[in-house]
């Protein structure tokens, strides 16, 4: 393998990729609270996400302890009771063709993990409302937004800056899963938080240490080759 400008070294390359590949989406955590300095450490790394025109549009909230509790307590009922307070639609009927396959592998996967099977209702949802307990993670960061337009661009910020987020997160020996399950009662989540009705979520992101133990860390997905969706043109 070449190595590029900058004076990076083939041991770099291999680091990133370990970093890169190691990282998954964890839906089981331990209840030990990461450190203060670690926090702090990851979320300077995410605000180094690249953004259009540099305008960083992320104000972000760490949730924790009693917070964290009345949060789920709160999202819980909000779910049962069907009073969803989304900021942006959600539809995964819309998933045809490819995305429908990957989105039903996805769900298949998850459930074999939990021995839960297709049909049974109860199961499915005690899965679904882990989301709301956050898998037992002791954090989560919801990286609020400020509204543009159409939304679309700073979106992908905020994509850019939550994939920046995982990937130091796995760095420092953490784990995490971005969850749009969260951003299902943005309304309420901005209510708890106090957050201006201005700052808008996308998803939020469980974190913390990872319970290797845990039915819903025992799978890893995969992805297409590239050849599969990647075109070259000279
Ligand atoms: C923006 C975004 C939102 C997601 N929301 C959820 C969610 O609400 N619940 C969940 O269990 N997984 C969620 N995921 C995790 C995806 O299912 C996961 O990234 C995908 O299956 C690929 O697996 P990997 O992250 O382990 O590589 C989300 C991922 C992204 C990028």
């Amino acid at each position: 393998m070449e190595t590029g400008t900058f004076d990076k070294t083939q041991q770099d390359i291999y680091l990133f990729k370990e970093i890169l590949r190691s990282r998954k989406s964890c839906r089981g955590f331990l209840e030990t609270p990461v450190p203060d300095k670690m926090i702090t450490s990851v979320l300077e790394d995410a605000a180094l996400a690249p953004s259009n025109c540099n305008t960083q549009p992320w104000e972000t909230h760490i949730v924790s302890g009693k917070k964290l509790k009345e949060l789920s307590d709160v999202l819980l009922k909000e779910n049962n009771a069907h009073r969803f307070s989304p900021d942006f639609s959600f539809d995964t009927e819309e998933y045809q063709g490819r995305y429908q396959e990957r989105y039903f592998n996805l769900a298949s996967i998850n459930y074999e993990a939990y021995g839960v099977k297709r049909e049974d209702r109860e199961g499915r949802k005690e899965i679904s409302d882990q989301n709301y307990k956050f898998f037992n993670a002791p954090h989560i960061a919801i990286p609020f937004m400020p509204s543009f337009g159409d939304n679309v661009r700073v979106g992908g910020d905020i994509g850019m800056y939550g994939q920046t987020f995982l990937l130091s997160l796995t760095a420092h020996g953490l784990a995490g899963i971005p969850q749009t399950a969260l951003g299902f009662f943005a309304g309420t989540i901005r209510e708890i938080l106090n957050v201006p009705a201005e700052l808008k979520m996308l998803f939020g992101i469980s974190f913390g240490y990872a319970d290797l133990n845990s039915p819903g860390n025992s799978y890893k997905l995969g992805r297409d080759p590239i050849s599969s969706n990647v075109i070259f043109h000279q």
